[in-house]
Formats: C-alpha cells, structure tokens, sequence
C-alpha cells in the first residue's frame, strides 16, 4: 500500500441521530468524529472535496423505500450520496492513483474508504470536478431516451430551480425546443429562470395567495402554453402534472423524473405521491408517460459528462449551484434545501 504518514486517523461524517415523524431538521443529524481504517486490497482513501444536499435522503430517512435503488436510513446511520474528492491512498491491486479526482457514493464525510471498484475516475472531462455533481443527465437522459425533444417543441419542466430543473431547461433548448417553461413556488426564483437560464416563462406553484391553487395553476399553464406543451419533464408530481396532462398536445411524451411534492410533504413518508389525473385525456391524445430512473439508463452518463463539458466549456450551459462551506453545516443545507431557500444544486464544500 503507498500511504503518508500524514494521513488522518479519523473522519467526520454526518450521522441520522434520530427518524423524524415529519421531515428531518438539523437536530435530527449528528456530525461525529469516527475512526478511518486504512484503506485494504482493492480501497482507495478519498479526501472528499464537495459532496450532493439532495432531496431523496427524506426517501431514505422516511424509510417507504419500496423500489427505490438505495437502502433506507436507520438512526446511527452515516448519510450517503454522490461526491467528488481525490485520491489520497491507495491499497494493494487498487487500479487507481495518489492524486486520481473521482466520484463515488460516500458523501457526508470529509475522508471515506471506497472500493476502488465504486469510484469513478473524472479526468478532466468537465472544467470543474464539482459539475460531476449535477443533476443534469437525469434531463439529458429523458429528453433523449424517454420523451425526446423535437426542434420547435414547447417542453415545460417542473421544479424548475432545483438540481435537475435548471439544468432542464437550457438542455431542452439546446436540443431544439422553441419555448421552455418553468415552474417555481417563488417568485424571486421566476425571475432568475428567465433572466439567467434562458426559460420563455414561469408558472408558480404550490399553495400560497392563489387561492383555488389547481385552477391557477392550470389556468397559468394555458396562457403560457396557448397551443399546448409536447414534452414534461415532471419533478413535481401532484396538481402540476394532473395541469400538463390538461395541457398536453397530441402525442405529447412525459418524463417523470421526480415526485417533490410527495417527497418532501410533511404529511407523507417521503416515498409517494398520489395524485389524480384524468387518465381519458392520457388516451385520446395518446400520450405517453415513462418514469426515468438513472439505474435504467447506464449509458446515459458518460454521454451526458462529454456534452456538458462541451456545452461549459463553449459557454453554452452552466452549472447552477450554492456551495454551503463546511460539514458542520450539512445538515441545515438539507434543512434550507427543503425549505426551497436555494437555487440549483447544493452541495456542501470542504
Ligand atoms: N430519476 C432520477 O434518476 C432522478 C435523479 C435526480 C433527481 N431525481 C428526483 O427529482 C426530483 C428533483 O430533484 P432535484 O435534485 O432537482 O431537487 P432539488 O434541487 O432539491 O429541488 C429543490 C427545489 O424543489 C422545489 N420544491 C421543494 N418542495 C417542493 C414541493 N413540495 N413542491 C414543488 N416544488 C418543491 C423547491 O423549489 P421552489 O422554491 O422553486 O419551489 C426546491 O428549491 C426529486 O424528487 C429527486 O429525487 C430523480
């Protein structure tokens, strides 16, 4: 094994303190200082850089994680998800190098022991390794495997303002469509849709001043969709998409990618999300609806990290994210990303 001596001896990670009967909150975590053994045959060390804040943790926490390709959260747990960091030792047979940035899934620590097996090597496809954080090939995945996107189309996406929503939009536009909308429960957030990330229009969810909010919600839709919409990319679930369903063309394509509204209810376990829809109008416009899951489309990523990096690099596309310094911090940057106070990805720098 190559190793310094200067390697740490511990690592400080999150842990679930205790399962909330609502949503978590920050005194539901713990951030603990835990012994790091040295990486053995096959393991790498990584000194995480940036790991995901990502809503599928209240999935996981809920524990109604039926079909969902992750395991559930117990109390004591350390928290998981996407990262970024770099090679720090190696162990005997490790195919990887001191130095090497890779991704894997032992985020919320700042050092974790990883099969090198489940790292991936980034190189140096994407300007910055952060942007290996991005949630955008969930988009890119849909609207070229699910519900393709055709020059011309008017393709509106849900959630607009999260990870996937704001990288949504600028991808359907470079793939040809010729009005993206948006939606967001705030209207700072509206503004910053149009003005930064190119979308034609924005529509505001969830409840608030609008009263009856199925109807506004629909109502916004037709005015800003008069000629109907020919693709959804739904992170939302609930009344935005019983209103696409409304709104759709004939042979309008639908990707459901996410179910915020059920995932992050207070009322709910975090894994599902009933909602109604007129299933006559899915059969007279032959619609067709499909659920993305990255699992299901392997090939997706690698694709998507080339045209990213092109689309940065050209200056075409950004990544949009808040970067929240420090560990410590981690569990109230899940708390803010719950309360929608951000803007793009979160992730928390190290
Ligand atoms: N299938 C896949 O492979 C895949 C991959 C990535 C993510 N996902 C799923 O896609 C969904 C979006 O992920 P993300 O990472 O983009 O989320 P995100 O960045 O956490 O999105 C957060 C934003 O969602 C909005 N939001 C929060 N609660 C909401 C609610 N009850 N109703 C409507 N909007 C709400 C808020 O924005 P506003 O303030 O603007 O409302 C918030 O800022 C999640 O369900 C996630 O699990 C699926």
């Amino acid at each position: 094994m190559s190793v310094t001596p200067s390697l740490p001896r511990t690592a400080r990670e999150v842990r679930l303190a205790s399962v909330p009967s609502g949503l978590p909150a920050p005194e539901n975590f713990a951030v603990v200082e835990a012994p790091l053994t040295a990486p053995g045959a096959g393991q790498v060390l990584v000194r995480n850089r940036h790991f995901l804040v990502f809503p599928g943790l209240r999935t996981l926490i809920g524990g109604e994680v039926d079909g969902v390709p992750l395991p559930a959260l117990s109390s004591g747990d350390t928290l998981f998800g996407p990262a970024v960091g770099e090679v720090v030792a190696a162990g005997h047979g490790s195919p990887l190098r001191i130095g090497d940035t890779v991704t894997h899934l032992q985020g919320w620590r700042d050092h974790a022991v990883v099969d090198a097996a489940h790292c991936t090597p980034v190189g140096d496809t994407l300007p910055d390794p952060v942007a290996h954080l991005s949630q955008g090939s969930s988009a890119y995945g849909s609207f070229t495997r699910l519900a393709p996107v055709r020059t011309g189309d008017t393709v509106l996406v849900t959630g607009a303002a999260g990870a996937v929503g704001t990288l949504a939009g600028p991808v359907a536009r470079l793939l040809g469509a010729g009005r993206v909308i948006g939606t967001t429960r705030s209207p700072e957030k509206a503004e910053r849709l149009m003005a930064e990330l190119g979308y034609d229009a924005v529509l505001l969810g969830g409840e608030g001043d609008l009263g009856d909010s199925r109807a506004s919600f629909a109502a916004q839709l037709a005015e800003a969709a008069p000629d109907g919409i020919d693709v959804l990319l739904d992170t939302v679930g609930g009344e935005q998409l019983a209103a696409a369903v409304g709104a759709a063309r004939h042979g309008a394509r639908f990707a459901l990618v996410g179910a915020l509204d059920g995932q992050l209810s207070a009322r709910r376990a975090g894994g599902s999300a009933p909602v109604e829809i007129d299933s006559f109008r899915i059969v007279v416009k032959g619609l067709s609806l499909r659920g993305y899951s990255g699992t299901d489309h392997p090939d997706v990523e690698e694709e998507w990290n080339g045209r990213f990096g092109a689309w940065l690099r050209s200056g075409e596309i950004s990544f949009p994210h808040v970067r929240i310094p420090g560990i410590d911090r981690a569990p109230q940057a899940l708390q803010e990303l719950f309360e929608g106070r951000h803007f793009g990805a979160v992730v928390v720098e190290l």
